[in-house]
């Protein structure tokens, strides 16, 4: 099954545990919080649950017209961690994940090993391109990304629940009647990463979630990614906010059409290296 496949496969699953009860049940505190630790003895913590895939990029290239956008990509995405890709404006970063997405042809090899049934993928794109003018509320535009029952019709009681829980797990709760078109672009940004949320993702690919979001936002997005660390779910993160990638990754990508590093944040994120990668025009790569 491609990616593309097992994306609207599952975009067509039904909701599962309501998002809420499976954080609050994989959170590090409850995992830590057996007898034994209870009753004050020195037991390593549990190890979270890995349920996201392992991904592997083989060589992937990809050229539009005569322009080569990616130039023999290969790297791996560990089984839950959280992986940054970092790089310049036109590296190809979004241009990599639609590959992965099955949104834009390549050459080379991309898998995805699943640790068990294949799981589902979470999206968050980068922008979203509508009508500003359309009368589409949050709650339309939840239901269009979410549930099968066309929006016209309203939430959908199976999908109702999960929706009213992401929207509040990013703060919109009390946003739901607002039409799209009158968001702030924080506010949409928080919304983008609601639907990413339904059905409960393994896999999450998030392309630059944080821009546009304030302080409040960014802790939102945070707190989210504790979640989905706790939770062993695998994510792919696209993002600018180096001191954030810094702080939050496990892992990093430097990629300027082809791979320029590929490694832990403090062995990646250095000044060499990021000089390296922003100063080198992909086109003089040839
Ligand atoms: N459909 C397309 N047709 C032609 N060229 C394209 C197409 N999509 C992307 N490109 C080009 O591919 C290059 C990589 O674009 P991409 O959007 O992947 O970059 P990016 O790393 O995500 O940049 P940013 O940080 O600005 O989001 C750019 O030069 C872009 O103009
Ligand atoms: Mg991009």
């Amino acid at each position: 099954m491609t990616s593309k496949e097992t994306l609207l496969a599952n975009t067509q699953s039904p909701v599962g545990a309501s998002l809420l009860a499976k954080t609050t049940n994989q959170s590090p505190s409850s995992l830590n919080d057996t007898p034994h630790s209870r009753a004050g003895r020195n037991v390593a913590p549990s190890l979270p649950q890995v349920s996201g895939p392992t991904l592997d990029f083989t060589e992937v290239c990809l050229t539009l017209g005569r322009t080569t956008i990616l130039d023999k990509v290969t790297f791996q995405v560990r089984p839950g961690s959280v992986h940054a890709l970092v790089g310049p404006n036109g590296g190809g970063k979004s241009s990599l994940i639609k590959t992965l997405l099955g949104q834009m042809p390549h050459q080379g090899r991309l898998s995805l090993q699943w640790p068990g049934e294949p799981g589902t993928i979470g999206y968050v794109p980068q922008s979203l391109e509508f009508d500003r003018g359309l009368p589409m509320t949050v709650d339309d535009f939840m239901a269009a990304m979410c549930q099968r029952r066309p929006a016209f019709l309203g939430l959908s009681k199976h999908y109702a629940a999960a929706i009213g829980e992401a929207l509040e797990r990013v703060g919109m709760q009390d946003k739901r009647k607002r039409r799209m078109g009158a968001l702030s672009g924080g506010e949409r940004q928080r919304v983008l990463l609601a639907q990413g949320l339904i059905p409960p993702p393994q896999l999450l690919v998030l392309d630059e979630p944080m821009s546009a979001l304030d302080e409040a936002g960014i802790q939102v997005f945070e707190r989210l990614l504790v979640d989905w660390r706790a939770a062993g779910i695998t994510v792919l993160w696209i993002e600018h906010d180096l001191e954030a990638v810094g702080r939050l990754a496990d892992h990093v990508t430097g990629l300027n059409r082809r791979v320029l590093f590929d490694a832990t944040p403090q062995q990646a994120l250095t000044p060499d290296r990021l000089l390296t990668l922003f100063s080198t025009h992909p086109r003089s790569l040839a």
